[in-house]
C-alpha cells in the first residue's frame, strides 16, 4: 500500500489523532514533558522496557520512547493479544482499570492489556510483546508519512 501523509501540526499536547494505513488505525500523540518524564519510572513493571526480547519497530526508532521525535509517538492501534483497539488513556491515577503501577497510556478494553504511553506493554497482562511502531517518517515539521 501507499503511504500515507498527516498533517500533525495541529494535535495539542497529551492529544490523539487517528490515521488509517494498509486499514489500520494507526495512533498518533503528542505527548507532553511530564508524560515523558513518567516512561522512566516504569521499567520494572514492563514485560520488555527496552524492546529488545521482541523489537516490533523499525530500526531506525532507537529511543527509549520509541519515537523518532521525541514528543510524537506513532503507533498501531492493535492490541497484540487478539487484535482489538486498545482505548487511549493517558491520565495518570487510572489504576481502576488495573493495576497500580499503571500509569495510564493504553488500555485494551476486550481482555485488560496494559500499555504504557510508549506502548509497551505491562507484565501480567495478554498481551505477549509491545504495540507495533510502523515505518514512518517525516516531512518538515508537520507532516508525518506513514508506510
Ligand atoms: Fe487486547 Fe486481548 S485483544 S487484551
Amino acid at each position: 500500500g501507499a503511504p500515507v501523509k498527516a498533517d500533525i501540526s495541529k494535535i495539542e499536547p497529551g492529544a490523539m489523532i487517528v490515521v488509517e494505513w494498509r486499514g489500520k488505525p494507526v495512533y498518533v500523540v503528542r505527548r507532553t514533558e511530564d508524560q515523558l518524564e513518567l516512561l522512566d519510572t516504569v521499567d520494572e513493571f514492563l514485560r520488555d522496557p527496552n524492546s529488545e526480547v521482541v523489537s516490533q519497530q523499525p530500526e531506525y526508532v532507537t529511543s527509549k520512547g520509541r519515537s523518532l521525535r521525541p514528543d510524537l509517538l506513532v503507533i498501531e492501534g492493535l492490541c497484540t493479544h487478539l487484535g482489538c483497539a486498545p482505548t487511549f488513556r493517558p491520565e495518570v491515577g487510572a489504576a481502576d482499570l488495573g493495576g497500580d503501577k499503571w500509569v495510564g497510556g493504553f488500555f485494551c478494553p476486550c481482555h485488560g492489556s496494559r500499555f504504557d504511553l510508549a506502548g509497551r506493554v505491562f507484565s501480567g497482562v495478554p498481551a505477549p510483546t509491545n504495540l507495533v511502531v510502523p515505518p514512518h517518517s517525516f516531512e518538515g515539521d508537520n507532516i508525518l508519512v506513514v508506510g
